[in-house]
């Protein structure tokens, strides 16, 4: 099965990540429902929202991964916010640095006073800040946060998610599962996907590991993937050095920085003829990856860490807009929180955060 596996990798890669591309596309298109001007130009482009009533306010929100679903709904929740105080919303896609930073004069030049925005890369900070300053731009940072030339976090208005507590509540539910389906410690392996880059990345995986040795999983079983790109694909393909060198594991438990990450692994894993009762992934979102649940047979995909586009995409804007039209200055750190999802429970956890 493994020597099949490894000469149609390419072929299986296609195959088993189409599902979730397509699922990505539906989000894609279906994001744009009942915004009131400007359609949609697509995944890189520029769509606009503009609230019930005139107001002279205009932000932008740049994302870095416009077709990842955690930022479709966070721009889903922005464009309430523009509805509720009548401000106008642009959204930009922006997955390089260049589109990162042309974003900024697109800006400046529609007459924005401000913008939300997860950049690509976290070291455009000081250059996103100075063009934003130049232009006379407010920048409020959501998600991935900016650092500075000392690579320090700069100071710069910023919401993000608790990484670090996150990351233990996934290592202590990938125990406690692996508790109760009675694992032996020995046959397990950890598959850790890893993407150290981004802070906020390595402080969940360096959680989930913390918690999991605390628990007294041996650190030694605990195997690290490095993904080169934070989505499904690069999850798939780091899982698969994983099992390459490790195929003498015959249980796993699977974590990475976000439900992509665990998803892609999971798949990886069923390639390799790995199914529900040998994997218990738990991805950190509550996005992408309930798309497994919603599967009327059980994946590894076990459970995830819902965490918040409503406060990361409603809140921000909010705060933003305050600070634009009644000089009310945001906070300069927020973070969130997560609670974990399950088959049995992530309908009504979802609808409480607002997401159907
Ligand atoms: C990063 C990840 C996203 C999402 C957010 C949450 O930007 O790339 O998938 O997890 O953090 O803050």
């Amino acid at each position: 099965m493994k020597a099949l596996h490894l000469m149609n990798h390419n072929l299986f890669r296609a195959i088993a990540l189409a599902p979730v591309l397509s699922v990505v596309m539906g989000s894609l298109s279906g994001c744009n429902k009942g915004q009131a001007s400007n359609p949609s130009q697509g995944a890189g482009g520029l769509t606009s929202t503009k609230g019930a009533a005139p107001s002279d306010v205009k932000i932008g929100f740049v994302v870095k991964q416009p077709d990842e679903p955690w930022f479709q709904n966070e721009w889903a929740f922005a464009d309430k916010a523009a509805q509720k105080y009548h401000f106008t919303l642009v959204k930009i896609g922006a997955v390089d640095g260049d589109k990162a930073i042309s974003a900024v004069d697109n800006l400046a030049a529609q007459g924005a006073q401000g913008f939300v925005i997860c950049t690509p890369d976290v070291h455009l900070g000081p250059a996103i800040v100075a063009k934003a300053q130049a232009q006379n731009l407010k920048v409020f940072s959501v998600d991935d946060r900016f650092l500075g030339a000392d690579g320090k976090p700069m100071d710069v208005p910023y919401m993000g998610i608790s990484a670090r507590e996150i990351g233990h509540g996934v290592g202590a539910a990938l125990l406690a599962e692996m508790k109760k389906r009675g694992w032996k410690t020995s046959e397990v392996g950890a598959c850790a996907m890893t993407f150290e880059e981004l802070d906020t990345a390595r402080e969940r995986t360096d959680g989930a590991i913390e918690a999991l040795t605390k628990g007294g999983f041996p650190a030694s079983q605990i195997y690290k993937g490095a993904q080169k790109t934070s989505d499904t694909p690069g999850g798939f393909d780091a899982a698969n050095i994983v099992l390459t060198q490790h195929g003498d594991v015959k249980k796993w438990l699977v974590f990475g920085m976000n439900d992509e990450a665990v998803l892609g692994a999971v798949r990886a894993m069923e390639g390799a003829g790995l199914s529900a009762d040998d994997v218990i992934g738990v991805g950190i979102g509550g996005s992408t990856g309930v798309t497994d649940f919603k599967k009327a047979k059980l994946t590894g995909f076990f459970g995830t860490m819902l965490i918040s586009p409503r406060r990361h995409g409603f809140e921000t804007s909010e705060m933003l807009y305050k600070w634009i039209a009644q000089g009310q200055e945001p906070p300069k750190a927020t973070f969130t929180t997560g609670e974990l999802i399950t088959r049995t429970n992530y309908k009504e956890k979802m609808k409480a955060e607002g997401l159907d």
